[in-house]
């Protein structure tokens, strides 16, 4: 028992709880193996901060985390990529939106779903609050995944293990009292109080619900006709992009390539983006403007894109009606081409730009959208992003910005010809990789500013 009792207070992990959760962390529960023999693989991942559950949640003030409930889980033998096992999905400690059932379940988690490679050795530490679980494991070796839970200074979470966790500590007098008014007399971490007694009120009668979900009366209901696809909305409020697939019809599409072809000359070569990285560096930027008043019928497939129903749908509910439009300008980079150093982030905090959460509404001033006139292929540059970036609360690292060192956070996305991407930009870090296709690239981008803000400042 010796090694896992190290591992309890092993000095460099007493150092991360103390920065994550906060002086006084205490160990949970006995820790466990993840395994399939110890795990129920095919039950949904757990997690999510809508609704939240204090005592496990995220919270962030001053420059200060208290993260009330933190796994670390310590890896015995390798775990290599698609082995299975642990499974997260990345900043749903901050998410807002109530888990869809099929990213839980994983009948369709929109790609969300990340799976950890470890080394024999390594620690991994994931908040408590983060959807997460344990899938079939395919890997060829065993699998050793070793769990400790701990949990915030005076956050209760589970009864604990032990003999005495098993008794009912309650005074004989309780006896002669209504099960209701023994329902706020208990005592927890105890087995019989583990959930709690839940008590469901009116306003004029109490009454024991022996389910013992947690009775939390809302002043919103959730809206069914709101119009907003759940899914597409959780996806949006926890990355800070969206793409939408096939918008644009073969017909269409042929018309916009058409027309950026036929005016290829006037296309400029632009600045240095990519900001001294090694990483991005490149030839300079190739871009058409002036799309919306090309001469007729070539400024056609473009005006399309303005007011488009399906886009300004997703328009609306990002951040409100009243957004006005800017560009449309041609991204059309060559092989080559540099990228642009990412940009934009929680932190520091912009307004004019930013993103809000309240109520159920997304508050973005400032959306992007970009309609993919070509394939973007895996790895071969284009569009990059830091989701959740929007939420971020602390800078990005020098490393992450050029993406010499982007510590495995930017992703950079695949897109096919039609395809239509949303991007909070001024909230959400992005840019551009360095463009390594053939095949040029040719992106439509439109910038929307709110009714809120200029943009710019206001010049
Ligand atoms: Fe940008």
């Amino acid at each position: 028992r010796d090694p896992f009792r190290d591992l309890l207070v092993h000095p460099q992990l007493v150092w991360f709880l103390n920065q994550i959760i906060g002086y006084g962390f205490r160990l949970d529960r006995q820790p466990e193996l993840l395994c399939d023999a110890t795990y129920d693989v095919a039950a949904p991942l757990v997690g999510g901060n809508e609704p939240r559950i204090p005592a496990r949640a995220y919270y962030f003030q001053n420059s200060r985390r208290y993260c009330q409930a933190v796994r670390a889980i310590w890896a015995l033998a390798d775990v290599e990529e698609g082995d299975g096992g642990f499974v997260l999905v990345p900043c749903t400690h901050k998410g807002n939106v109530e888990t869809p059932d099929d990213i839980a379940t994983g009948e369709d988690d929109m790609g969300l779903t990340f799976q950890p490679a470890m080394k024999a050795g390594d620690l991994f530490l994931v908040a408590g609050t983060v959807l997460q679980g344990v899938r079939p494991w395919q890997g060829a070796g065993s699998q050793r995944l070793l769990s400790y839970e701990y949990a915030g200074r005076a956050a209760i979470q589970s009864a604990g293990t032990g003999p005495k966790v098993q008794e009912d500590p309650s005074p004989e007098w309780h006896a002669q009292i209504t099960p209701e008014q023994r329902a706020s007399l208990y005592r927890p971490e105890y087995e019989y109080s583990s959930p709690p007694p839940v008590l469901v009120t009116d306003g004029e009668s109490v009454k024991i619900d022996e389910s013992g979900e947690v009775f939390h009366p809302s002043f919103y209901n959730r809206d069914p006709n709101s119009g907003i696809d759940e899914k597409e909305f959780y996806f949006w409020e926890l990355n800070g992009y969206l793409v939408l697939r096939g918008v644009m019809d073969e017909t269409w599409l042929e018309k916009a390539n058409e027309a950026i072809d036929k005016f290829e000359d006037k296309i400029v070569v632009g600045e240095e983006l990519s900001r001294g990285s090694e990483t991005l560096a490149g030839t300079g930027r190739p871009t058409l403007g002036g799309l919306l008043t090309l001469p007729d019928p070539y400024c056609e497939p473009f005006r399309q894109m303005v007011s488009h129903p399906v886009v300004q749908h997703r328009i609306s509910w990002m951040g409100g009606s009243g957004a006005r439009v800017s560009g449309p300008t041609a991204f059309c980079s060559v092989e080559g081409t540099w990228g642009h150093s990412l940009h934009d982030s929680g932190e520091p905090m912009y307004p004019p730009m930013g993103y809000q959460f309240q109520n159920g509404r997304s508050y973005s001033e400032a959306v992007t959208v970009t309609w993919q006139l070509r394939d973007v292929e895996p790895d071969m540059g284009g569009f990059a992003c830091v989701p959740g970036a929007h939420k971020a609360k602390y800078e990005m690292p020098p490393g992450v910005r050029s993406c010499d060192d982007h510590m495995g956070l930017v992703k950079q996305l695949v897109m096919k010809a039609g395809d239509v991407l949303f991007f909070a930009d001024g909230a959400m870090t992005h840019g551009t990789t360095a463009w390594k296709n053939s095949i040029p690239r040719r992106g439509i981008l439109i910038k929307y500013s709110s009714r809120s803000f200029h943009r710019s400042g206001g010049e």
